[in-house]
């Protein structure tokens, strides 16, 4: 009988290199939970960021196993679930406070759904965090408080929501769950981007390169509709921020800018008055009824009928879990409308 073992990519202690491909315990599913065989993970900028700068794990939290975007198939189901098989093609996104993430052959995602067959793994793989962070500060109470998307999408409301930064992971499914819930979507990115932002839903389009870009926003959009709010996908510099705050201010309806800053962040300096500003904590979304609306009412029909893609596009830059370490180098160099992908089934 062959018994199945699994492999991690650990980073084994805080700001440790390379990270390290070994032997990782099998994960056991409790409760509701699955256990995926990973055959795609995505790379996000907190990947990086965690190497690098040895933030977020805690001090007794390595050896860690990063990775926050996965897609694969399901390997085993908890003795709760009613919801997944086994055999049946996930994305998912890493669980919230555990040592174990994306990067290893078999994880246990924090959420998962089911993607149909003309989504192939890589191209699922590209949503978790992107698809959370967006949701978290679209939806929320607290955020910007917009209507939720329902499944078959809902009547467009002829208000317009702004994303600035629409060519990031979390402006383009900002840009797509805003416009299945009704909401008409202005949004920036750079010039060569904007075949990108249409296709995924923004009727207007913006180069926040160019000078004078916010007033070319207000212009355009003054007698277009009432405002939702402004969404801004990029967490820095403040400056950008203040752009949003500018366009919020002069076309008025709902002025409240929110952001994917984390939670915690500090004030922006020179904030104006009068303005809303929301940061951003997406694991809060799990208690409140967000991600279970997004992740498991919402997804799964919106994949099937084309009214969410997986976008940006993906990158397939290595294969394997030794190929980890360099797509987190990669990553740390940027990308512009991409989504970094290793395939980690051989
Ligand atoms: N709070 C949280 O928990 C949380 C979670 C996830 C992400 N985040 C934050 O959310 C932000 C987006 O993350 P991501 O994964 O979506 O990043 P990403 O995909 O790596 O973002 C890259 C994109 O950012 C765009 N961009 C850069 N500067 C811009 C500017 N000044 N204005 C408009 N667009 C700009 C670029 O657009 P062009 O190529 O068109 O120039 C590029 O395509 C990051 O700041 C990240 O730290 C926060």
């Amino acid at each position: 009988m062959s018994t199945i073992e699994n492999q991690a990519a650990f980073l084994t202690a805080v700001k440790a290199r390379p990270l390290q491909v070994g032997p990782a315990p099998m994960p056991t599913p409790q409760g509701s939970e699955v256990v995926v065989q990973v055959h795609s993970a995505a790379l996000n900028p907190i990947d990086p960021a965690i190497q690098y700068m040895g933030i977020l794990v805690p001090a007794d939290g390595y050896p860690y196993v990063p990775g926050y975007d996965l897609a694969g198939v399901v390997h085993a189901v908890g003795p709760d679930n009613t919801r997944f098989k086994v055999g049946e093609r996930v994305t998912g996104l890493r669980s919230e406070g555990s040592a174990l993430g994306g990067f290893q052959l078999y994880a246990i995602p924090s959420i998962a759904a089911k993607i149909p067959d003309h989504v192939t793994f890589n191209e699922g793989s590209v949503l978790g965090l992107g698809m959370t962070t967006a949701a978290y500060s679209l939806f929320e109470k607290t955020t910007l408080a917009l209507d939720l998307p329902k499944p078959g999408g809902n009547k467009p409301n002829g208000k317009i929501l702004l994303v600035w930064g629409g060519a990031s992971s979390v402006g383009a499914c900002a840009i797509q769950l805003a416009k299945a819930a009704g909401y008409t979507i202005a949004a920036t990115a750079s010039a060569k981007n904007f075949d990108l932002l249409r296709e995924i839903g923004a009727e207007y389009v913006f180069d926040y390169n160019k000078d004078g870009v916010v007033d070319d926003i207000v212009d355009t959009l003054k007698d277009k509709g009432d405002m939702a709010g402004v969404f801004c996908a990029i967490a820095r510099p403040d400056s950008v921020l203040l752009q949003c705050a500018a366009v919020s201010g002069r076309l008025g309806g709902r002025r409240h800018v929110g952001t994917a800053r984390p939670l915690g962040f500090p004030p922006i300096a020179d904030w104006p008055e009068g303005i809303e500003v929301s940061d951003c904590m997406p694991g809060e979304s799990f208690k409140s009824g967000v991600v279970p609306a997004i992740w498991g009412d919402w997804l799964e029909g919106a994949l099937a009928d084309g009214s969410m893609k997986c976008k940006p596009p993906y990158e397939v830059v290595g294969r394997g879990l030794d190929a980890v370490q360099g797509a987190v180098d990669l990553m740390g160099k940027g990308v512009s409308a991409k989504k970094l992908v290793v395939e980690i089934a051989q």
